[in-house]
């Protein structure tokens, strides 16, 4: 999907690898993904930037999300947040196992496919199988005028601009974002919000480029980390609710470029299986960004510490822990909770960068992956 005129203007410039350059684009992607969902003669978010009307959101009784990789978990974060805002219930699926799976929409159920490149097979069959179903479809795309789009009933384009590094940094951030602007559109259209709490949330949303900027300074602050986690053969991934929702992509992120097990575990399940597993040393990297959350997820660290296991922690700056419990904690600035993963994710992006360079890999082409995949 990449023009001529695109290709002459993409070179890695002063950066090491596609990656590393898509990483520190993101404030200016995030930003242009809000600027695109404005209305052109305010700064209000526009039901038109997701090609419906005001009654196309009305009539959404529920939400039905497919996708693949990365972009199935921002799903989750969607979940969380609309179910939140707009209490509308909403069921993320892998678009590979919908269409088998004997699906059942309801009516008023809005399918939203989300992809970056808006070519995945899986994610279009499973499109297609939901507009056999009769639903109604919106897409959330990065690229123009690809299948996924065109396929759809209302499509919402990310922009992200042209991502080239296979593991995907600044279009996941923009799916968030669309994630965000849709719930709180969807709760508007609903009445489940107040006008001025909308505006406090739209502003909160503006601040977020430059606090994504802020993050982009966590590049030598994780170094260390990268450097002590390198070597692991299982790296724990723990988070509860919207922290759990962004583990999910930093332990995706760190298989697919440096090729070390890792898996991510809701803190709370832990108990009921998966800390059998841990041992002397085990590395456990742990998310703290949800405040009521963060007691709970604490008595999971020390449940797991006093079986040896060695931990780190990415934190929201407004919650406090107990440093001695990490060997380092890293902090992103504070931000409301529901979006809270659109910094989070920065430093998690860093980490699987550096294990894959450190390890000496391409982290832009890693083995058995492709940016796009176009079989099921
Ligand atoms: C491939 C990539 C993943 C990506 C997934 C979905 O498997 O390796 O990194 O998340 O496809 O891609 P899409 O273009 O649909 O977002």
């Amino acid at each position: 999907g990449i023009s001529d005129l695109d290709q002459s203007r993409i070179h890695k410039g002063e950066y090491l690898h596609f990656m590393e350059k898509e990483i520190f684009e993101q404030p200016q992607a995030v930003k242009d993904t809000l600027l695109y969902a404005c209305n052109q003669d305010n700064d209000d978010f526009s039901y038109e930037a997701f090609s419906m009307s005001e009654s196309d959101f009305q009539d959404i009784s529920r939400v039905r999300i497919i996708a693949c990789g990365s972009a199935y978990h921002v799903g989750y974060v969607l979940k969380s947040v609309c179910e939140s805002l707009a209490r509308v219930p909403v069921q993320v699926e892998l678009a590979s196992e919908f269409r088998y799976n004997h699906p059942i929409l309801e009516d008023g159920e809005l399918v939203i496919s989300i992809s970056q490149s808006g070519e995945t097979a899986d994610t279009l069959a499973a499109l297609k199988e939901a507009k056999k179903l009769g639903a109604k479809t919106l897409s959330i795309v990065n690229v123009k005028g690809s299948a996924i789009a065109v396929e759809s009933d209302f499509v919402f384009y990310t922009q992200a601009g042209p991502e080239i590094a296979v593991a995907t940094t600044k279009a996941y951030s923009c799916q968030l974002v669309a994630g965000y602007i849709f719930s709180l559109l969807l709760a508007k259209a609903k009445g489940k919000i107040k006008d001025e709490e909308a505006c406090i949330l739209r502003d909160e949303l503006f601040l977020l480029p430059g606090k994504i900027q802020q993050c982009l300074s966590l590049d030598d602050e994780i170094l260390p980390m990268a450097k002590n986690l390198k070597d692991s053969d299982n790296i724990f991934f723990l988070g509860r609710g919207l922290d759990w929702a962004i583990s999910m992509e930093g332990a995706l992120k760190l298989k697919e470029i440096s090729y070390i097990h890792c898996e991510s575990y809701s803190s709370g399940e832990l108990k009921h299986g998966t800390i059998s597993l841990i041992e002397k040393d085990s590395p456990v990297i742990a998310l703290f960004s949800q405040e009521e959350l963060a007691g709970k997820s604490i008595s999971n660290i020390h449940e797991v510490k006093s079986r040896g296991a060695k931990c780190f922690s990415l934190t929201m700056e407004n919650i406090s822990i107990d440093e001695d419990d990490f060997v380092q904690n890293l902090s992103v600035p504070s931000t409301n909770p529901l979006f809270a993963g659109s910094l989070l994710v920065v430093p998690l992006q860093f980490l699987s960068y550096q294990v894959s360079v450190l390890k000496g890999l391409d982290p832009d082409k890693p083995r058995n992956l492709a940016k796009s995949v176009t079989v099921e």
